[in-house]
């Protein structure tokens, strides 16, 4: 596919028409951050604005062109909100050409300077109005940090969504995981599930292992041990206590993670209560372990799922990062 990016200039004025001619031709995005189509000055200022403690020159304003034609842009801040790490603010491509790969392969071309340059980590930020932009960056490999800020726009009252990719590090293996989970109630085995996307899409190479149904019997081939369980009646699931008592666990690198009703409301009582005194009477010395909210019991055998899918993103990532530095 014949595109290419062409660095713009601030002080052009051609090049600010035509990111202006781009920003006219793609109404949908201005309308779904803002609420209302693009006004005569956006392209201005998307030359103009930067995030506190940038410069001018950090901000690359490029054109998308298709042969000699324009057909998107795109504007990142390098260095940004650490040196290795590069924050993407726009890639926009027009309505009529959109639907034929023109942004993934943009992105591509971004990467690869981004790679050039020695920047580690593309970052980003969706606003969560505009529906189409998650998948688009997820299916490139970006990964949702777990973090969540407000959004406030003209008419527009949203989120965004903040998401990140290792730069050149997506197909890279990083570690071979072992996810094994004890669950009853499903808040578990869902968490797990999280988890080895998580994992999967930082370049780990990841087995998830349903504990009660599965054996493992030798956990040498695993640079990385994760192991979920819940807790019930006060006793955490016998399984789960199981493994944790394992030899072969002893000097592997671990981390543990609890789904528990406590907690919804604390989960430090609950990591204090339930796990920390497991791990310390085998002798682990976990990489992290922390309690998740679960499934709360409302009687007649019922469980309301207080669940956080959000809460074992962010788990799971900092966890790549550990494993990674
Ligand atoms: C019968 C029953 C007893 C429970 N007892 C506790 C408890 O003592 N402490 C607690 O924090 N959570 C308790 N819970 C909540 C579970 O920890 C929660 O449902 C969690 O999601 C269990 O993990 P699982 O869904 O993977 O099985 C209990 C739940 C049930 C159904």
């Amino acid at each position: 596919m014949d595109v290419q990016l062409v660095r713009l200039s601030p002080s052009s004025e051609d090049d600010i028409g035509s990111v202006q001619e781009v920003l006219e031709d793609a109404p949908g995005y201005s309308v779904a951050v803002t609420g209302r189509p693009p006004a005569d000055d956006d392209a201005r200022s998307l030359f103009d604005e930067l995030p506190p403690g940038s410069h001018r020159e950090d901000k690359l304003v490029f054109a998308i062109r298709q042969g000699s034609r324009v057909v998107g842009c795109a504007d990142v801040v390098v260095g940004y909100p650490e040196a290795s790490t590069v924050f993407v603010g726009l890639l926009l491509v027009r309505e009529r050409d959109q639907g034929h790969g023109i942004g993934a392969k943009a992105y591509e071309l971004l990467e690869e300077q981004f790679r050039k340059r020695g920047l580690k980590k593309a970052r980003l930020a969706v606003v969560e109005t505009n529906p189409r932009a998650l998948p688009f960056w997820e299916r490139l490999g970006f990964v949702r940090t777990g973090e969540r800020r407000e959004y406030s726009c003209g008419e527009v009252s949203s989120s965004l969504v903040l998401l990140e990719k290792r730069i050149g590090g997506a197909s890279r293996m990083e570690a071979r995981t072992l996810v094994g989970h004890v669950s009853s109630g499903g808040a578990t085995r869902d968490y797990a599930r999280i988890i080895g996307e998580i994992l999967t899409s930082r370049g780990h190479e990841v087995k998830i292992v349903d504990l009660k149904r599965e054996k493992v019997d030798d956990l040498s081939p695993f640079d990385l041990v994760v192991v979920g369980m819940g807790v019930r009646m006060f006793m955490v699931y016998r399984k789960g206590k199981q493994f944790l008592s394992r030899e072969d666990l002893k000097g592997k690198r671990v981390a543990v993670f609890l789904s528990s009703a406590m907690a919804i409301e604390d989960p430090e009582k609950a990591k204090e209560r339930f796990l920390s005194p497991l791990i310390e009477r085998h002798g682990l010395e976990p990489i992290m372990h922390d309690a998740f909210p679960g499934k709360m019991p409302v009687g007649g055998g019922k469980l309301q799922d207080r669940t956080d899918p959000e809460v074992a993103r962010k788990w799971a990532n900092a966890l790549a990062d550990r494993v990674e530095s």
